[in-house]
């Protein structure tokens, strides 16, 4: 068997995080610039089922025999043989390289479950299509964070902007112009799995307020999907306001998200708002295409850790 390699992007929540783990549609984006990229090898001196596991970036190595029966990578090859109905996978050796950040909301356990799912899966030549690799990544995910909605795993299974509801197909949105984003990161890490808890903890306190806000923030997500499918990406900032608005009320963002929302706004930004599952970690600022280096190193100086920068493009059709 040849080594395989398949590569997964990261991602970001554009609108909707927290109220979509409540049953409110969310949407999504690949951030195609950062990615995680795994390497399958065969490894013929081991015994089938043997599985070495090696990511550089954060020093981590071990073989398959050694992982806890919770750990996220024991549930992923234990998901994918249910899936292929193999007893045991072959020996293999598997490395991780990975541009995209650990922690920072970008999906990187997201990304780095579809990358193995497909690298693994082209491996023995029985490949899944997206619908298994996103139901796989999914309970990987359970593993990592407790309670997800599946929005992480679902954008970056498929690639594409996408309206998300839990437990629906997700509705992939072609976006009528570009839309250029930074995303800028405060420097701290906050665990998702934590900030969500604390959402549930506080709208178990006052379930009719936090839901008032959820509602209303779905509201806000369908006019979004509106106006990125048809309108003008100036409609959007007052949106992303709102967002923002709604999410400090629901106790997730924080005092340096909040400077860096102000500060992107003073640099030009159209519109900014906390991004995942906030308490640090990222925003996203909407900016003019021409202006958008200038932003971000403006951003960096104010106190930004990293920068990354995306764009939304629009499909071309085939003439
Ligand atoms: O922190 P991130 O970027 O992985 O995003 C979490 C998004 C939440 O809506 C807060 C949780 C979820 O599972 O959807």
């Amino acid at each position: 068997m040849p080594a395989v390699s398949a590569s997964a992007p990261g991602k970001v929540i554009l609108f909707g995080e927290h109220a979509v783990v409540y049953g409110q549609p969310a949407i999504a984006a690949p951030v195609t610039g950062v990615h995680v990229k795994v390497i399958v090898q065969p490894n013929p001196l081991q015994p089938s089922g043997s599985i070495e596991i090696e990511s550089p970036a954060v020093n981590f190595h071990a073989t398959r025999s050694e992982l806890p029966e919770q750990h996220p990578l024991h549930i992923l090859f234990q998901q994918i043989e249910q899936t292929l109905q193999i007893s045991r996978l072959p020996a293999m050796k598997i490395r991780i390289n990975s541009t995209l950040p650990a922690g920072a909301g970008m999906g990187s356990s997201a990304a780095v479950s579809v990358a193995i799912i497909r690298a693994i899966t082209r491996f023995v030549g029985l490949p899944v299509d997206n619908e298994g690799v996103n139901r796989i990544a999914y309970e990987v995910e359970k593993a990592f964070h407790g309670t997800p909605s599946g929005i992480d795993n679902t954008v970056i299974t498929y690639q594409m902007p996408i309206y998300y509801v839990r437990n629906q197909q997700p509705q992939l949105i072609h976006v009528k112009e570009p839309i250029t984003l930074i995303i800028a990161n405060t420097g701290e890490a906050p665990s998702t799995a934590e900030m969500v808890a604390g959402v549930r903890q506080r709208w178990q306190q006052y379930p009719q307020r936090y839901e008032k806000i959820f509602r209303q923030i779905g509201c806000l997500v369908e006019s979004a999907r509106q106006i990125l499918e048809q309108g003008s990406w100036q409609q959007l900032p007052p949106l992303m306001e709102e967002n923002h608005q709604l999410l400090q009320q629901m106790g997730v963002s924080s005092p340096a998200l909040d400077e860096l929302v102000k500060s992107a706004l003073q640099c030009g930004a159209y519109g900014a708002k906390l991004t995942g599952g906030g308490g640090g970690g990222n925003i996203i600022a909407l900016v003019q295409p021409e202006q958008a280096d200038q932003i971000a190193r403006q951003l960096l100086r104010q106190g930004a850790l990293h920068t990354w920068l995306t764009t939304l493009r629009p499909i071309q059709e085939d003439k």
